[in-house]
């Protein structure tokens, strides 16, 4: 059975000291999330270790590393420094780091190879501007990202990929996708990855919804047979929102 998952992506917010308060607050709430579903933070880079700290049943995730291993590359953070804090999981190509720091299908590849070599479990991040919606072009889209980002892994490797489809106009705009836009992507991306790697492959992806997705939409998100969960920006800063979230299966 695939995972249930609601990870939390904090992007640039919280100093140090407010984020080690909400993820204690996370953790404390994380009593009332039922067992089966994984819950995340995934923070910036500076919190990383002391957020570890105050968590156990709450995992940890970063919100991005670099392409290269090591070496001379001033201010990139690499996935071997992020396992080594005890983070578990990556975010990996969000959209804001598509458009605003030019990251391209490629450099994505290699970063979601560095990740898997140190143990890192990839969030891999898809979706379609509006504009392309609006062409009718957005399964091309998502088809051609997961393709160019994640199509020449192993089976085995691919199966430890988590997928999160965020149509890029649902993010921070409090349009969320419909259940139904919502449920017709996943199905779509399931099946792209099943034509790719087989169905048995495809079944035990967790694909997940980000976008908007706040503690009153969850429930009817994840109540789509291919939704197995969310990324969550803003309703992640609130511990209360979160966890709310998480309570929505
Ligand atoms: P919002 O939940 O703020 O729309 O952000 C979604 C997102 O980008 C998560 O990665």
């Amino acid at each position: 059975m695939r995972k249930k998952i609601v990870a939390g992506n904090w992007k640039m917010n919280t100093t140090l000291q407010e984020g080690i308060k909400l993820a204690s607050e996370v953790e404390s709430l994380s009593t009332q999330v039922p067992s089966d579903v994984t819950l995340i933070v995934c923070v910036p880079f500076t919190h990383l270790t002391e957020v570890k700290k105050v968590i156990n049943r709450t995992l940890l995730g970063a919100e991005n590393c670099a392409s290269e291993v090591s070496g001379a590359y001033t201010g990139e953070v690499s996935a071997a420094m992020v396992a080594s804090t005890g983070a578990n999981y990556v975010i990996i190509g969000h959209s804001e780091r598509r458009s605003y720091f030019n990251e391209t299908d490629e450099t994505l590849a290699k970063k979601v190879k560095l990740a898997l070599a140190n143990q890192l479990t990839p969030i891999f991040c898809i979706g379609e501007l509006l504009s392309e919606r609006e062409a009718n072009i957005h399964f091309d889209v998502v088809k051609k990202q997961l393709q160019k980002g994640l199509f020449d892994l192993s089976a085995e490797d691919f199966g430890k990929i988590v997928i999160a489809y965020e149509p890029v106009w649902a993010i921070g705009t409090g349009r969320t996708a419909t259940s139904e836009q919502a449920q017709e992507m996943h199905y779509f991306i399931r099946n792209t990855i099943a034509e790719k790697y087989g169905k048995e492959v495809a079944k035990e992806i967790s694909i997940l919804y980000g976008g908007s997705c706040n503690d009153k939409n969850a429930a009817e998100l994840f109540a789509n047979p291919d939704v197995d969960g969310g990324l969550i920006g803003g309703a992640s800063l609130k511990a209360e929102s979160f966890i709310a979230i998480a309570r929505s299966f």
